[in-house]
């Protein structure tokens, strides 16, 4: 038993203990007395330390995921060769599917699969995070529609740490409505995973001024970011200080990857292609356009299908959202070299904050180019054309939520030094009344950034995750009081969603259904550090 789980336990007694769900040595018992006859996929995921080559000269220390596919067809588990990304988990929808972690870190951890609707045991909680050498066996149905879904850790306090030095994965689920669309399939389906990094002298990734040898274990600072030791060595210098407030606003680095790589440059036929866009980073969020400002065809959201094609000159992408672009390549002649460039923007961050900021490398809103991708000679083939219909989308029924009259408010909060939700960190195993919801009733909520209850004027875009489902964006308002107006253009509310953009001075609303799965389930920010540092609380799901 690891100690932070020894320390709830501690904390909760015996009779919380129980309702704890699936605890690690439990599991490893359920693993041993259990075959995986009964599953489509059997995957084993060995969370490791290890070393890659990322750019020129010393390769980088890095964590990552090494996998095993153990049943199912071949194409189920693509590793990603020489990355620390990965792997691509493809599954169809139906299907059950058995995820052995077996976890070769020096911390603990555990995977929370983004996205998916699956019980409140197999979702990854932070209080399900297993120590050194332990195994957490996960087995759900996919249930959900054809979509780019991902994975990545989620263990209390360091999720920010664990993504950064290189965990993260696609689980790319399909179904029969998307294969009867004839989308670009093998090659032409291209997954593309944006991140920002920084790295030292010697190619060692830097997160929040730490090397992966240096930055904090569970063992040295087991309160997280924002526990004692970071204050600590915040009173011993202004070091300390520097990363405590980019501990506070976010990681943000001056090297931007592309699956894993600097200077992403893409060999395109000139055919069709899919490209699924994934913000895999920290922080950071990307306003995507071509150089030549060719118009983006956006099919897909985080939750899978648009029900049409939507035309954009530029798209916001926040962390942990997804975009399926369509692009062919064919309507640029052999040679043409394209730039997918992040756009300058305001990310309404004003005053204090933004003087801050401005200290980053790339602050967040800088304009820089994402990839470079060179249209390859050749036949052009017959390329299909892009369905106008893609989807038999529903469209969202707010009257049919229970609190349609009055959706529950949820304020972006900045306490001292410290984010919150209404005024509140995360607490393992707490929910509020307001977050305690009806199996089978839908709400609606809503994510307010008024920033009205900030810290010297700080205030920064949100990007509001909810667990366990997928919703739908039903409203985006202007706060109303005086401040400044984030550049919010090029949001897609579009489809089923599970993160959603809140800029300062929105709110946003959306509409939930809490179906299946009674429990308990996270809703936070994406901004890692802002989840770590208490932009995360949990809801619960009662019978
Ligand atoms: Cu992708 Cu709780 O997060
Ligand atoms: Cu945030």
């Amino acid at each position: 038993m690891n100690k932070q789980r020894r320390q709830i336990l501690i904390r909760c007694g015996a009779a919380a203990a129980a309702t704890l769900g699936v605890p690690a040595l439990r599991a490893d018992e359920r693993s041993s007395g259990r075959t995986a006859s009964g599953v489509d996929v059997h995957i084993e995921l060995h969370a490791i330390t290890d070393r890659v080559a990322i750019r020129p000269g010393a390769s980088t220390r890095v964590w990552r995921y090494q996998s095993r596919l153990l049943r199912g067809a071949a194409g189920a588990l693509e590793a990603s060769a020489g990355s620390y990304l990965g792997p691509i988990i493809r599954v169809r929808r139906g299907q059950r599917v058995r995820i052995d972690l077996i976890n070769g870190l020096p911390e603990s951890t555990i995977i929370h699969w983004h996205g998916l609707h699956v019980p409140d045991d197999m979702d990854g909680h932070p209080r399900h995070a297993i120590g050194p050498g332990e195994r957490y066996v996960y087995e759900f149905t996919v249930v959900n529609r054809a979509g780019s879904y991902w994975f990545h850790p989620h263990p209390h306090g360091r999720t920010g740490k664990q993504v950064y030095f290189g965990l993260a994965g696609l689980f790319l689920v399909s179904d029969d409505e998307e294969d009867a669309l004839g989308l670009p399939t093998g090659a032409q389906d291209l997954p593309l995973v944006i991140q920002d990094r920084s790295f030292d002298h010697d190619n060692q990734l830097i997160y929040l001024s730490d090397s992966l040898a240096a930055a904090p274990t569970e063992g040295s600072d087991r309160r997280g970011m924002m526990g004692g030791g970071m204050m600590d060595r915040g009173m011993a210098g202004m070091g300390g200080m520097g990363r405590m407030m980019a501990a506070m606003m976010g990681m943000f680095g001056d090297q931007i990857l592309v699956n894993g790589r600097p200077d992403a440059s893409l060999e395109l036929a000139p055919r069709p292609y899919r490209l699924r866009l994934l913000n895999g980073s920290n922080s950071r969020i990307y306003k995507l356009a071509w150089a030549d400002r060719s118009p983006l065809t956006v099919i897909g959201t985080d939750g899978g299908l648009l029900a049409a094609p939507l035309q954009r000159d530029h798209v916001m992408l926040a962390p942990a959202e997804r975009l399926d672009l369509w692009v062919d390549f064919a309507r640029w002649p052999a040679g043409t070299e394209l730039t997918l460039q992040s756009l300058a923007f305001d990310n309404g961050t004003g005053g204090m904050m933004g003087g801050m900021m401005g200290g980053a490398a790339l602050p967040d809103g800088a304009p820089f180019p994402v990839l470079t991708a060179r249209v390859q000679g050749g036949a052009k083939g017959q390329s299909a054309p892009l369905p106008q219909r893609l989807s038999a989308l529903p469209r969202p029924d707010p009257r049919a939520a229970v609190n349609a009259d009055r959706p529950k408010v949820f304020n972006l909060t900045m306490g001292m030094m410290t984010w919150g939700i209404n005024g509140q960190g995360f607490d393992m195993l707490g929910a509020s009344a307001l977050e305690t919801v009806k199996l089978g009733t839908q709400e609606i909520w809503e994510f307010r950034n008024d920033a009205s209850a900030g810290m010297m004027g700080m205030s920064m875009p949100h990007s509001m995750h909810v667990h366990g489902l997928q919703f739908r964006v039903i409203g985006r308002f202007a706060a109303g009081n005086v401040g400044r107006s984030a550049d919010s253009t090029g949001i897609i509310d579009e489809g089923w969603k599970d993160t959603v953009l809140v800029m300062p001075q929105e709110r946003v609303r959306i509409l939930l259904r809490f179906e299946d799965y009674p429990g308990l389930f996270l809703y936070h920010c994406h901004m890692l550090e802002h989840e770590d540092s208490g932009l995360m609380r949990n809801y619960r799901v009662v019978a």
